[in-house]
Formats: C-alpha cells, structure tokens, sequence
C-alpha cells in the first residue's frame, strides 16, 4: 500500500494532462527542457501547460477543453440557476447532505469518498452554488468504483463514468419502499398514514435496469423485463448521450432505425393501447397506456376510495384531494390540500405511473418494462373498478 498515494498522485497528473492536452492546439507543455512541446504519451508528465509564448492569437491559445467546456456549459449539469441546483438557495446551511449527493459535484465527491472522506451521505451540508462539475465525471477515483447501489438494494456492477450517471440518476425510492410503506393494509382500505411517495426525477438509470433494478411496484405472479441492452453498441449511457451536451444524436438512431426521431422510432409489430395503430412510434403506447392508468386511478379515488384525486405535476407532492370531485384541488389557508385517502392498490398503481413518465427516455431506456408495469398496474386497478380487460384491447 506504500505505493498508493504515489499512484494516486501520478494517475491525477495524468488525468489532468490529458484533460488538457488531448488535441493540444498550440498549446505547450513545459517539458523537461522548459520551451518544447511534450507530446502526449512520451511519458513526460505534465500537471499544467502555459501558452506558448507570445505574440499570439487567441485561436493559437484555445486548447481541447475548450469545446468540453462550451459543451458542458450550455447542458442542464452546468445550469447553475436550475431549480436542481438552487432549491436550498433559502435554506442556510446549505444543501441538506442527503440531497447533495446527486445535487452538487462536491456532494457527489463527499458521498464516494472521492475527497478523502469516508465514503457515505456527507456529514454536513454542502455549499450551493455547485452543479455536476468536470471533476464529477473525471475523477480518477472512479474507476475503483465497481458497483452503485439502486435504491431497491440491487449492487449494479460499473464502469467508469458510467459509476457517476447511474449514481445521480437512480431515483430515490424503488417498489420496495411502496410495499413497505403499504404493509399488510388491506387493498382497499384507505389508510391516512399513507402519503405519495415520489421516484424522484430524471431517473433514467432506474428504468434501464428494468425489473432487475426493482424501480417499480412489481405484481405477484409477474415476471419483468430485466435490463434493456438494446443492440450490441449502445451499453452505456454515453453510447447515445454525449457526455457534455446530453444530446442525443439522431445520427446514432439512424444506423439500425429507420428514422432517428426517438418519439417515432417502433420495432415491435403489435399494438400494447388497443390502437392496433403500428405506425407510430412506441412512445405513443406508453403515453396511452399512461394516460388511461391516471384516469384510473381518478376513477378508483372517486368510486372506491371514496376521495376525487387530482393530479398537479407543478406542485409537490402531485396528487391532492378533490372531495367535490370538481377537477380542481381542495385548498385549505390557500394551499392546496394533500391527498389522504390512499389505499394500497392506488398508491401502488400511482407509484408505477409517475415512474413511468418521471422519466421522458422510458421508451428508449426500457419500452417493455415501462408498458410491463403501466399493463399490471391498469389490470390491479380494473378488478374494483368493475373494468373488462378484454374490451381495453391492451396488451402487455
Ligand atoms: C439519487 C440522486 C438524487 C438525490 C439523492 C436527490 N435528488 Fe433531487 N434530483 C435528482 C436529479 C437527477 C434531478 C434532475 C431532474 C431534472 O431533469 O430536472 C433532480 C431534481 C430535483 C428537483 C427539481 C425538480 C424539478 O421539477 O425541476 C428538486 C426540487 C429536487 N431534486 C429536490 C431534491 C431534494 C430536496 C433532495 C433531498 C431530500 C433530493 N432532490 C435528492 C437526483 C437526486
Ligand atoms: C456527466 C459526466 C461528465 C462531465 C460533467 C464532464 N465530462 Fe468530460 N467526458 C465525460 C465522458 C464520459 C467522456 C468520454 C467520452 C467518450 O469516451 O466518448 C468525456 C470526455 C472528455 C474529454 C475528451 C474529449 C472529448 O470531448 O470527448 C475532455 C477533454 C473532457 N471530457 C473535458 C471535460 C471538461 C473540461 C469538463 C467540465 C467543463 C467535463 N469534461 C465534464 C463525462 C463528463
Ligand atoms: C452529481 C449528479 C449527476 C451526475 C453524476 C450525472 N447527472 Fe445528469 N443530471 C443531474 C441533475 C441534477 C440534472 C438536472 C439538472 C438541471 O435541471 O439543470 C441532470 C440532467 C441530466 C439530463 C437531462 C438534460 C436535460 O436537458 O434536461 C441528462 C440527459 C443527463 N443528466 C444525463 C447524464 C449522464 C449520461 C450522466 C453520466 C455521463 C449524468 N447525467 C451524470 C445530476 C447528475
Ligand atoms: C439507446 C440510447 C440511450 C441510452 C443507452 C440511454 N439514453 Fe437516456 N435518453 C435517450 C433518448 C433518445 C432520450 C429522449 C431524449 C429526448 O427526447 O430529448 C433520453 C432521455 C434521457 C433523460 C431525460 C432527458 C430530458 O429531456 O429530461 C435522461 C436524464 C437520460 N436520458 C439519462 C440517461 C442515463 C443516465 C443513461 C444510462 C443509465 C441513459 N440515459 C441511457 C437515449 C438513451
Ligand atoms: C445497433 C443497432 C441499434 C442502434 C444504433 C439503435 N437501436 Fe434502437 N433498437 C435496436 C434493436 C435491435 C431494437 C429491438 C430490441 C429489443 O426489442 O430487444 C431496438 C429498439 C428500440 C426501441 C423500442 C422499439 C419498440 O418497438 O419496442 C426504441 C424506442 C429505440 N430502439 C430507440 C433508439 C434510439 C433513440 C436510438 C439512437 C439513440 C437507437 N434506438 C439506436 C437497434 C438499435
């Protein structure tokens, strides 16, 4: 272990040379004879570079990261003024550990022990002010990093960057949390203990693993589509978003696709809404089947619950009580009231829904576990409601 801070030293030099070296414009590294460019690879190590000596133009002192930078800059991780980054802006001490894991570069660090903590939730707030850094992604200590838990307590083996997105965009709770939650309370039974539990956003990472990452509310007697590989190439999350924009090019769809809009993009030749419309890209099935599984569930509050529900995406936590069942939700000294009358099955059907649309990639990150869990949660809820299945026409 003697070696290991050495090691550690010379991995970050390296790092940082290449970070700033790759495509070395004209910029120089001061190498072992202090005015010639050490080219990268000679095995000099370099931690910094200065510009050659001027007169010069700025375009002869741009250097690689410029275009990392520029492309970062403009992304959602570098959107300093994003309700993700700012939220705690009014809390002083800054933003509560448990969030800054996934909600600053320097909580992320602190939660892997990439800053020389131990490894865990940070011990104290972290500064705001933070996005998703370069350093979130290129840290040298992520390659020791070889498996992420998901919020269900599945250890999901890793590879490099890929440890940083499957950290962030996990979700924060998993099927198990509901079913904990919910208990041996009967199916029906509004229990006022229950609130709405939230998958979080963005959580793309979840919806990948499928079942095998245990995102959703699983069914008894139900198996579920595991990890969507999709086709040989693409096994990683930077296989089709670039890593510092987050763009998708279509360019990368159209190589096996027809088209390279994700929205249009179907392979499957059946029809999951009861459409029998193959034409259209498999989004729309999702989108359909999500949207007669909230009406669902709006129908099962009104009728079985015995409380009208509905549901506002712009103010948490979502779904608020509608006792006249005139659209709009309750409101108590101004503020809308939360809804109370969850019974297991509803809360469990409204889970799978909002896991489903939190993430907009679910028909590319994993289309059959995201039809598989809107299909289940469709039929759980139709039983009370007194709704054939045979005549929605929905496959699963
Ligand atoms: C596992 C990682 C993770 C953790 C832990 C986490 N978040 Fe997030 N959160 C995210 C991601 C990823 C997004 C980005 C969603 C998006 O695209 O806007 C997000 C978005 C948000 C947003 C913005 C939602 C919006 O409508 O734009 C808020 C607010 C938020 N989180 C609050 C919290 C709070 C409060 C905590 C701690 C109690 C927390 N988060 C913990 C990953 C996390
Ligand atoms: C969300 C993670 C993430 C963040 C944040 C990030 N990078 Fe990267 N970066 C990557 C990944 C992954 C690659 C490797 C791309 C590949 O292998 O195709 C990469 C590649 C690079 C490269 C190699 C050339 C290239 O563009 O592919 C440079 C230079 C670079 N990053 C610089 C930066 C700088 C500077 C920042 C901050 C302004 C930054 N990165 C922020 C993930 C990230
Ligand atoms: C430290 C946590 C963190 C890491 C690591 C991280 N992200 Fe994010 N990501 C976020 C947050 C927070 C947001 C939302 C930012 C906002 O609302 O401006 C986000 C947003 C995104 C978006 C949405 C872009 C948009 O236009 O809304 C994509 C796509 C994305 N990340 C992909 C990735 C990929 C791919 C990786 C790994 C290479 C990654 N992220 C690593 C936290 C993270
Ligand atoms: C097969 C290609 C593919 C893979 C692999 C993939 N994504 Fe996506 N992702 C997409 C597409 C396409 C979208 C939808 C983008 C759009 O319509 O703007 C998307 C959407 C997203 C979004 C939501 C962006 C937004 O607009 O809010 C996030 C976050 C995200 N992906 C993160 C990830 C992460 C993290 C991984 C790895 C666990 C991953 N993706 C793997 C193709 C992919
Ligand atoms: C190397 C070939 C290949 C590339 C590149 C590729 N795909 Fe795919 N895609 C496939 C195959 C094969 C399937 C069917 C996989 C399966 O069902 O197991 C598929 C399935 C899909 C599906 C589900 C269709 C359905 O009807 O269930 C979507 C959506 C999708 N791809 C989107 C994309 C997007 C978006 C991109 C570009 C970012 C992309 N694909 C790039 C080969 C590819």
């Amino acid at each position: 272990m003697r070696n290991l801070p050495f090691a550690l030293t010379l991995g970050a030099a390296l790092a940082a040379a290449m970070l700033l070296l790759s495509e070395g414009h004209p910029v120089r590294a001061q190498g072992a004879d202090g005015d010639s460019p050490a080219p990268l690879g000679t095995g000099a190590t370099v931690p910094y570079v200065i510009p050659e000596a001027g007169p010069f133009n700025p375009e002869d002192i741009e250097i690689k990261n410029n275009a990392a930078i520029a492309d970062w800059f403009r992304s959602a991780h570098a959107d300093a003024a994003a309700e993700a980054f700012r939220h705690w802006d009014e809390e002083e001490e800054g933003i509560r550990p448990v969030c800054a894991v996934c909600h600053s570069g320097a909580g992320f660090r602190a939660f892997h022990g990439l800053d020389g903590s131990p490894p865990g939730i940070p011990e104290g707030p972290i500064e705001t002010g933070g996005v998703v850094d370069c350093e979130t992604c290129h840290n040298p200590g992520l390659s020791r990093i070889t498996e992420i838990r998901m919020p269900s307590g599945v250890m999901h083996p890793v590879d490099g960057a890929e440890a940083a997105c499957m950290t962030c965009h996990q979700g924060r709770t998993a099927g198990v949390t509901v079913a904990d939650a919910i208990g041996s309370w009967a199916d029906d039974l509004p229990n006022p203990e229950l609130g709405f539990i939230n998958p979080h956003y963005a959580t793309a990472a979840a919806t990948w693993l499928g079942g095998y990452g245990g995102a959703g509310v699983h069914y008894d007697g139900k198996t579920y589509a595991g990890r969507f590989f999709h086709a040989r190439p693409l096994n990683s999350c930077a296989s089709c978003h670039q890593p510092h924009t987050l763009e998708v090019a279509e360019a990368t769809c159209l190589t096996c696709h027809q088209t390279g809009d994700p929205d249009a993009i179907r392979v499957s030749r059946q029809s999951y809404d009861g459409s029998g419309d193959t034409a259209k890209g498999i989004r729309a099935d999702i989108d359909a089947n999500a949207a007669r599984l909230l009406a669902m569930v709006g129908d099962y509050g009104r009728e079985i619950a015995g409380t009208g529900i509905v549901y506002d995406g712009a103010r948490y936590p979502y779904f608020f009580a509608d006792a006249n069942n005139d659209g709009t939700a309750d409101s108590a000294d101004g503020r809308p009231v939360a809804y109370k009358s969850w019974t297991p099955r509803m809360l469990r059907a409204a889970y799978n829904w909002k896991l489903v649309t939190a993430d907009p990639g679910a028909h590319v990150h994993n289309p059959a576990y995201a039809l598989q869990l809107l299909y289940d949660s469709i039929e759980d809820l139709a039983g009370p409601l007194g709704v054939d299945m045979g005549t929605l026409g929905l496959l699963r």
